[in-house]
């Protein structure tokens, strides 16, 4: 019998012929949406393998009611929607797509940087309002990159390609602090450890790249925006949960920081009438970090690569310790 693997979006072409290819059965939600957990969890009843994503909430819950699952992959690099040590327990491989989206995430933090230091969502908007308010000598100023200090969140393979974009483009100092030290990083670019308070209080720009745990969970809060330069700004591709979404918003009202920039927030979806939409000096995204061709074909190889591997070998190339 083919085991039959349930792909809780409709992923990328390739890993259904990689999937189809390799003999599984396979069903797919082709709703665009995310399946509500108890839906999900009986329909993960019917099958063995689960390819998911950061969406599907896989908590103790889900993971004792579907202990039969060999494994699950996840479509993604970062798997906080797991509960990886009930998964471990309960004798389920969980495997991930580490790198697959390193240069789309972080052109996506080297953009966000680019459009809060110089307002370009707020004058794109000025525009469709019908204000072309272009030579105001005083008005609309934002500020250069050049030799700027870059410090960074969690200095690991996205944190570091932002890093060598700012230092070419720019000649950008870095600084970072991490759980170690970065010796590629430091040889390299220059990358110069520092403590989270000196990180916060040296920084022109906050670019945040780390894993969310319970470590990371809200680090970024009032305290830390008080600390930063009223002149800095603050960038988030990671998640969410790593700043305050409410202490950012006070931050930037009360001039704490100058701007910020997010590809995640807390909570996703953000709602249309957020603050931070209306804000200057902001600019949000809706997670487009993987957004390229590029990285979601090397996600769909990746994800798809673990389950034929497992049932093949019993071991996976990408798993998640
Ligand atoms: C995904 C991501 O788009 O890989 C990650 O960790 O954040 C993005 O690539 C998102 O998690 C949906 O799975």
């Amino acid at each position: 019998m083919p085991k039959k693997v349930f792909l809780s979006l409709k992923y990328p072409q390739l890993a259904i012929d990689m999937l189809e290819k390799a003999g599984f059965n396979i069903t797919i939600n082709k709703s665009n949406n995310p399946i509500p957990q108890d839906e999900l969890i009986n329909i993960c009843k019917e099958h063995d393998a689960l390819l998911s994503t950061g969406s599907n909430k896989i908590d103790t819950y889900f993971l004792e009611q579907c202990q039969h699952l060999d494994i699950i992959s996840q479509f993604a690099v970062g798997y906080d929607n797991i509960d990886v040590q009930a998964a471990k327990k309960n004798g389920i491989v969980i495997g991930n797509a580490p790198g697959a989206m390193t240069e789309a995430t972080a052109d996506v933090a080297f953009g966000l940087m680019i459009m809060v230091s110089r307002k370009m969502v707020h004058m794109h908007k000025t525009i469709q309002k019908g204000l072309w308010n272009h030579f105001v000598p005083t008005a609309n100023l934002g500020f250069e990159l050049d030799g700027k200090t870059l410090g960074v969140f969690g200095l690991g393979t996205i944190g570091r390609v932002m890093a060598k974009r700012c230092k070419a483009a720019y000649g950008m100092n870095i600084i970072y602090h991490n759980r170690s030290k970065n010796q590629e990083a430091e040889e390299k670019l220059g990358a110069q450890y520092v403590s989270f308070d000196e990180l916060l209080s040296q920084s022109d720009i906050i670019s945040v790249h780390c894993n969310l745990t319970e470590e990371t969970k809200g680090v970024f809060n009032k305290e830390a925006f008080n600390r930063m330069k009223n002149s800095a700004i603050f960038i988030n591709t990671s998640r969410g949960g790593v700043h305050n979404e409410i202490d950012l918003i006070e931050a930037l009202k009360n001039g704490s920081i100058w701007g910020a920039g997010l590809d995640v927030t807390d909570p996703e979806p953000m709602q249309p009438d957020n603050p931070l939409l209306q804000m200057e000096n902001v600019a949000v995204l809706p997670h487009i970090g993987s957004s390229t061709v590029e990285a979601r074909n090397e996600m769909a190889r990746m994800s798809a690569q673990n389950i034929i591997d497992f049932y093949k070998t019993g071991t996976i190339p990408y798993p998640v310790h």
